[in-house]
């Protein structure tokens, strides 16, 4: 089953979304990451709907979700994403969220932790960035700003892939350079200012009454695991997987084992969530 559901706040004009599948109690909702838009999710997910319901939005700014205005938050994206929750009466779910969608999976943690079965972070962390990160983040901007949008997604999407991946499957790293290139600029620089500004959320983690899925690719750079593993201790229950052959693309690069890790937490999640609820 499939249908399509669009929503709007204040600040997002439209929030479109595709629901697949359903069946288990428990929703899971794809947040993807940047410069990407749902398609993101192509290959993981006809391995989970025919078991679980899986919410997949575009997030604001890419695909068919719009915002208005230049001032993106992580915040924002949050609530909106809440909007969409309330608009289909999903009570709790699991946010799975890559990277950047990690970052939002983390803001409504934070903000509205009680709609939470359990989060997954996708290759993303819980950290701000570090000097060095704002600075070629703001780099990028300026570069982005200057018509240079074409030469930044060439840089970033192949460095996002493992290195036998990317020259075992040219056609999947190049789809995915066509997708970010369809991104606005403008977008491209709302998301980089909102990263820049978002807090630090290890007490997020800290106080997590919900699991927490950690999903690492042992060849990532951006979201290392030498720097994620230190968080992945933090919150009470957490599952943690290291992808030998995965870089930062594991729902690309490994698919059915990402399908099948997400399936495991999920599972875990709604039987914890039942055995809550009255009989
Ligand atoms: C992402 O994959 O969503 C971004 O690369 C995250 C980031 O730039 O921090």
């Amino acid at each position: 089953m499939e249908k399509q559901i669009r929503c709007k706040t204040e600040l997002f004009p439209t929030i479109s979304a595709t629901i697949y599948g359903s069946g288990n109690p428990v929703n899971i909702l794809l947040l993807h990451g940047f410069p990407a838009d749902s398609s993101l999710w192509r290959s993981l997910i006809p391995l989970l709907a025919d078991k679980y319901c899986l919410i997949v939005p575009d997030l604001p700014g890419v695909g068919e979700s719009t915002f208005v205005g230049d001032e993106l938050s992580m915040e924002a994206v949050a609530s909106a994403m809440i909007t969409l929750l309330d608009e289909l009466k999903v009570e709790q779910a699991i946010v799975a969220g890559h990277s950047m969608g990690g970052y939002i999976a983390m803001a409504i943690a934070a903000l509205y932790g009680s709609r939470l079965a359990g989060i997954a972070m996708i290759h993303s962390g819980a950290t701000a960035d570090n000097e060095e990160k704002v600075a070629s983040r703001q780099k990028a901007i300026t570069l982005i700003e200057k018509g240079g949008k074409k030469a930044f997604v060439e840089a970033m999407i192949p460095s996002l892939f493992a290195e036998d991946f990317r020259s075992q499957h040219p056609e999947v790293v190049n789809a995915q350079r066509e997708q970010a290139l369809q991104v606005e600029e403008l977008s491209l620089v709302s998301f980089y200012k909102a990263m820049i500004k978002r807090p630090d959320r290890l007490d997020v983690l800290r106080s997590a009454p919900f699991p927490i899925q950690w999903v690492l690719g042992a060849e990532d750079t951006l979201a290392a695991p030498s720097k994620i593993m230190q968080q992945t201790r933090l919150g009470n229950v957490n599952f943690v997987v290291i992808y030998k052959n995965s870089s930062h693309m594991a729902m690309l690069e490994c698919p059915v084992q990402l399908a099948n890790d997400l399936g495991h937490f999920t599972d875990y999640c709604t039987a914890q969530l039942t055995a809550h609820l009255p009989a």
